[in-house]
């Protein structure tokens, strides 16, 4: 089974919670795109959902397949999200902002009754080691990758890419990451650092798709 028939099935296990009258995060991400497109099919089939986008690519693709987006700020609570990530660790922590869109998709995860992680299974590690992807804003950018740096990240310019948001993404390399909670705040608290790309204890569920079919993994933590 190919990787891509994985992240379908993945995506298409998860949408199986989508139910009628119900507020969705849109991930972003090629495995965000399955869910999105399976999604415009249920609706097609009539059933009625409202999308909030976690980028402009995802709201984009969701409106090219009928699904009615709407404003974060007209909702106060998403019922449901479905989101990729680019590496998951055994307590379910992520690294996610591969695709750039790590704000937005944290800002819709903490506003999400239920976060559901989609992926194949090579994302699944024991170890993170994916370049931690920092949103930062353009003033003083370097300045603020010399402070990453201090924190012991080899940081290097995502180039050519400026986010949905209009900041750059500076992607930090390590040696290891111990302690995920404590990094994401301590780098939130570096001032140009607009977010990060460590998710901790965001994750409801994690559904992945192995070459033996669909594994779930339901979180422990409370948010
Ligand atoms: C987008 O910024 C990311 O957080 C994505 O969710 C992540 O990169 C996963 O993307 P893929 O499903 O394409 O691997």
């Amino acid at each position: 089974m190919d990787v891509e028939e994985m992240k379908r099935m993945a995506a298409y296990e998860a949408v199986k919670q989508v139910k009628d009258g119900m507020i969705i995060g849109l991930g972003t991400g090629s495995t965000a795109r399955y869910a999105i497109l399976r999604l415009g099919e249920m609706v097609r089939e009539g059933i009625e959902i409202i999308g909030i986008a976690t980028s402009k690519q995802s709201e984009k693709l969701a409106k090219k397949v009928g699904i009615k987006i709407a404003d974060l700020n007209d909702y106060e609570e998403i019922d449901l999200t479905i989101d990729g990530a680019d590496e998951i660790d055994k307590n379910l922590n992520l690294i996610k902002g591969g695709g750039g869109a790590l704000l937005r998709e944290k800002i819709v995860a903490t506003c999400s009754k239920k976060e559901i992680i989609i992926a194949d299974e090579r994302k699944i590690v024991n170890k993170f080691s994916f370049p931690l992807p920092v949103e930062v804003v353009k003033f003083g950018w370097k300045r603020t990758a010399d402070k990453l740096r201090k924190l012991g990240f080899e940081v290097e310019i995502r180039h050519g890419f400026v986010t949905d948001n209009g900041n750059y993404i500076l992607d930090c390399k390590y040696d290891g990451l111990e302690n995920a909670k404590e990094m994401e705040m301590e780098i939130n608290n570096l001032p140009g650092v607009v977010e990060n790309g460590l998710f901790v204890g965001l994750a409801d569920e994690i559904i992945i798709g192995t070459k033996d079919g669909v594994v779930k993994k339901v979180s422990m933590h409370n948010k």
